[in-house]
């Protein structure tokens, strides 16, 4: 399967989001990060269904949207709805969702591809009983809430184990990883078997972001 390369949004210049949505879709972005922060799961607030619902006049990439907020379930439909047709992806935390499988299955149900979400201090065997029912795997490598952090590297062996994992089951998640992904480690976190690379500020804080956005091709293929 190809690699997919997705910026998040969330380290955009928001005073000029349409341009920045067109350059990375210019640049070669294959889907569009969006990280969605409550305030309570997270020690953060980001944005909600309107943005969701400007970007999609946009006719933007597929959107993959990141639930970090509690209570997911009770808001899958509403930023469905938002980026109709564009919403290719929504992840939800497993922390924050009691009811991960009726969440799961809802999602899907729209015919769009649901995402669980593992925190650093969450293991693997969490999500044991719900790999059958999900398309994608986020392996978070930073504590979910900000932007430009550092690179967990104790999240590399947990990337390993869990490609190990789906290359021995039945079931074939995606695997995705989000948080410190930039041009000097991208290479490593595709040997370590990630299909879908999240980058916010290794991508919108540089200066050219087709030239990063290529570049993060060359090294994710070179493995
Ligand atoms: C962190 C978010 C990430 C983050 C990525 O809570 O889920 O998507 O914005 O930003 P960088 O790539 O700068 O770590
Ligand atoms: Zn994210």
């Amino acid at each position: 399967m190809k690699k997919l390369i997705a910026p998040s949004i969330l380290s955009a210049d928001f005073t000029k989001l349409e341009e920045e949505v067109r350059a990375v879709q210019r640049s070669g972005a294959d889907w569009i990060h969006v990280d969605v922060m409550d305030g309570h799961f997270v020690p953060n607030i980001s944005i909600g269904t309107p943005i969701v619902k400007s970007l999609k006049n946009l006719n933007p990439p597929m959107m993959d949207i990141h639930l970090m907020i509690d209570s997911p379930e009770k808001f899958v439909s509403a930023f469905i709805e938002a980026g109709k047709p564009f919403v290719k992806v929504i992840t939800v935390q497993v922390e924050a969702c009691r009811l991960l499988y009726s969440t799961v299955t809802a999602i899907k149900s729209y015919g769009v591809m649901a995402g669980v979400a593992l925190s650093p201090g969450t293991p693997i065997s969490s999500i044991e009983e719900i790999l059958p029912y999900v398309d994608l795997i986020l392996i978070m490598t930073v504590e979910p809430g900000f932007a430009e952090q550092k690179f967990i590297n104790s999240m590399i062996p947990k990337i390993k184990r869990l490609r190990c994992e789906t290359n021995n089951s039945a079931y074939k998640p995606l695997i995705e990883v989000d948080g410190g992904i930039k041009l000097d480690n991208i290479r490593e976190v595709a040997q370590a078997g990630a299909d879908v690379f999240v980058s916010g500020s290794g991508i919108f804080k540089t200066e050219d972001y087709a030239l990063t956005i290529q570049t993060m091709r060359k090294e994710i293929e070179s493995k």
